[in-house]
């Protein structure tokens, strides 16, 4: 990847050079040049600031040396293959840095960081390369520093660490705060096992992967729900009209596992009861069966003040969205948990998805009637196994 910074104090960018980004460059993964914005300047004082049209307090970079920066190495021949880069420009009035965004960065070839000074750069800098170039502006919070350079040192390192290559074990990226999951991350500890007499909490010494994989998720749950219920309650709250409870949706973690195998076993009793078959997949299953169901399907879980009490999972296959172990605890049943589910998860298929397919037994009515009311029909594509019936919906454009 390559990446041009421009600022007036390219020696604040220096650190750029030390820990695992400067071995990132050593290594060739990252191509990272600095710019003075002065050199683009013409007069006696390398000027690049004056003051506001309309007045107010404090100055405003001049359009021109940054338009001339930008030209000058848009246009570098030594940019391969004439690309474009993606223009980013570090402001507190940006769209605010996440993990998806950087990951969005971290699979652009070539980004360019023009870093703003004073109250900021001419606006029209910024309108006339938008009709070039993508331009994003982007914030790392919302707090007012004295200009974007140690903005644009945060937005590099978050990009640069998602390079596949860069980290020495990928693992740790799936697993840290703010990755696909949601959560904030599990408190973490090493040697010595007591410290100024604090222990290290006991299940991390007990060598019971599934018991600590649970424990982890608790805590991370925990401080999500501490620090950042903002976290919780945007994107995975829900508030049925029907419950009472507040109920928190999330993606299924290997720890849900335990909790899970008991609930499909309470739930799929009355199908094999129906159904006449007591070796349905859901009954008959191991935990670490349930555990790599988790972990290759887009699993979301249900939790009410902690029990887990409904999910659902899906996974795409040949353009086909395929939705199963949809289950809702049985004193939940009937309050709309079960609606809300699929709907929710097929608000997540990818955009390849062409079709929800999905199977029920087929003296299960009430799953059939829920099934049909939302959308599905009988699929004309005879049945995998005998008493099971298939059914379709087209994903609605
Ligand atoms: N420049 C000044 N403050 C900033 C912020 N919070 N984020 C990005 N760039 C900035």
């Amino acid at each position: 990847m390559r990446i041009d910074i421009i600022s007036i104090f390219p020696g604040y960018l220096a650190p750029l050079e030390l820990s695992l980004l400067g071995r990132a460059r050593h290594a060739g993964l990252l191509d990272i040049h600095t710019h003075d914005l002065r050199q683009w300047t013409h007069d006696r004082h390398h000027t690049v600031d004056d003051t506001p049209y309309g007045g107010g307090a404090g100055m405003v970079m001049k359009a021109e040396p940054w338009a001339e920066a930008i030209d000058s190495i848009v246009s570098d021949d030594d940019a391969a293959d004439r690309l474009k880069p993606l223009l980013v420009i570090p402001s507190p009035s940006g769209t605010p840095l996440t993990q998806p965004i950087a990951a969005r960065l971290a699979a652009e070839p070539w980004l360019v960081f023009a870093c703003g000074r004073y109250e900021g750069i001419d606006q029209r800098v910024i309108d006339h390369y938008s009709s070039q170039l993508r331009v994003e502006e982007i914030s790392i919070g919302d707090f007012v520093l004295s200009g974007g350079e140690v903005a644009a040192m945060v937005i590099v390192e978050s990009v640069a660490r998602l390079l596949p290559g860069f980290m020495g074990n990928a693992a740790s990226l799936t697993e840290e705060s703010h990755a696909p999951g949601g959560l904030l991350e599990y408190p973490v500890y090493t040697k010595p096992a007591v410290w100024r007499g604090r222990e290290v909490p006991p299940v991390l010494l007990s060598g019971d992967h599934a018991k600590i994989a649970q424990w982890r998720h608790d805590q991370a749950l925990r401080r999500t729900a501490k620090r950042r219920p903002d976290l919780l309650h945007s994107s995975e709250s829900v508030q049925l009209s029907e419950l009472d409870t507040s109920l928190m949706v999330t993606r299924g973690q290997r720890g849900d596992a335990p909790e899970l195998l008991s609930l499909q076993r309470s739930c799929w009793v009355s199908e094999a009861q129906l159904n006449s078959a007591l070796d349905l997949p859901p009954l008959v299953e191991s935990l670490t069966d349930v555990r790599n169901g988790i972990e290759g399907w887009t699993t979301f879980v249900v939790r009410a003040e902690g029990r887990l009490v409904g999910s659902v999972r899906a996974r795409l296959d040949d353009g086909v969205w395929r939705i199963g172990r949809l289950m809702v605890a049985p004193d939940f049943q009937g309050r709309g948990l079960g609606r809300w589910l699929l709907e929710h998860i097929e608000s997540q298929a990818p955009l390849e998805a062409r079709a929800f397919e999905l199977f029920t037994g087929s003296r299960s009515t009430r799953n059939l009637r829920h099934y049909r009311k939302a959308g599905y029909r009988t699929s004309v594509i005879p049945p995998s196994e005998p008493g099971i019936v298939v059914l379709r919906k087209p994903r609605p454009r």
